[in-house]
């Protein structure tokens, strides 16, 4: 495991933080049966997690930006170096009592992603990377698979949500000229964890598009310190700018490209 002050530094925020939502957790299943349901709590939830991180990484860490998915940017005196923050990714499955969700901090230093944590509290799943320093899960590294065959391959993806249902037709398309060529298609819900788990090797390789900066830095970290390769759908390195991601071993990353570029 990466042992670097600045690992120190992301993990015991991430700690501190993953404590409060995991309590959190607990509580949703309690809400779940009322009318109205866990919306709200799970909202002060996340913003809660959100606030713990930034306060811990600014006092470690003075001067440098956040970008935050609930509360935005915050510029810092130091131009050079932005924390990219979900303090909770995979709400939907949080709200629902499912454990599958994490919090999210990358390093930019320069435009360069630099250093990647995705924590889940529910399972104590600790994914972290850092530049030259390969990518580990709590004390192993952690190697991307060197699946060959497409057929062979579990793929993850995203699907996107009603609020964007005119995604939906684009989405059936490629979806239905990938299911017919891997082995099989996953949707865990929190786009983080199909990095992380894709960089450990689970997934052979994962594509999605729509997304924030914040969903898929840490995890872009992660994955390429695991030896994979990473893209957006067109093969360039747009991903935080243009919210497409495609990322996994290096053959079936570039085959599950293939596909949905011909989809
Ligand atoms: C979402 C999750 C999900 C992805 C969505 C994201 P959130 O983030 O990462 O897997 O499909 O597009 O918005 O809202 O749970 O932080
Ligand atoms: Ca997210
Ligand atoms: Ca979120």
């Amino acid at each position: 495991m990466i042992r670097s002050a600045l690992m120190n530094v992301m993990t015991a925020a991430a700690l501190k933080a993953g404590r409060g939502l995991k309590r959190d957790f607990g509580e949703v299943a309690n809400l779940q049966v009322s009318v109205k349901g866990p919306g709200d709590f799970v909202s002060a939830a996340d913003r809660r997690a959100e606030k713990i991180l930034f306060e811990e990484l600014a006092k470690a860490r003075p001067g440098y930006g956040f970008v935050m998915e609930e509360s935005g940017r915050v510029e810092g005196t130091d131009q050079s170096h932005t924390w990219i923050i979900d303090p909770l990714d995979g709400t939907t499955n949080f709200l629902h009592g499912i454990p599958v969700f994490a919090i999210s901090v990358a390093l930019e230093r320069e435009g360069q992603l630099v250093a990647g944590l995705v924590y889940n509290p529910a399972d104590d799943d600790m994914f972290v990377a850092e530049r030259g320093q390969g990518a580990w899960l709590n004390n192993r590294r952690l190697r991307v698979a060197q699946r060959r065959e497409l057929a062979d391959s579990l793929i993850a993806t995203g699907v996107p949500h009603l609020g964007k249902a005119k995604e939906h037709p684009r989405f059936k398309q490629e979806l239905a000229a990938v299911m017919t060529r891997v082995g099989n298609v996953r949707r865990f819900g929190a786009a983080s964890l199909d990095l992380a788990y894709t960089a450990a090797g689970r997934f052979d390789a994962y594509w999605e598009r729509s997304l924030q900066p914040w969903d898929i830095a840490a995890g872009i970290v992660l994955v390429r310190e695991a030896g994979g390769f990473v893209s957006d759908l067109s093969g360039g390195q747009d991903m935080l700018s243009n919210g497409e991601i495609l990322a996994g071993g290096e053959t079936i990353q570039r085959a599950l490209g293939d596909l949905l570029r011909k989809a």
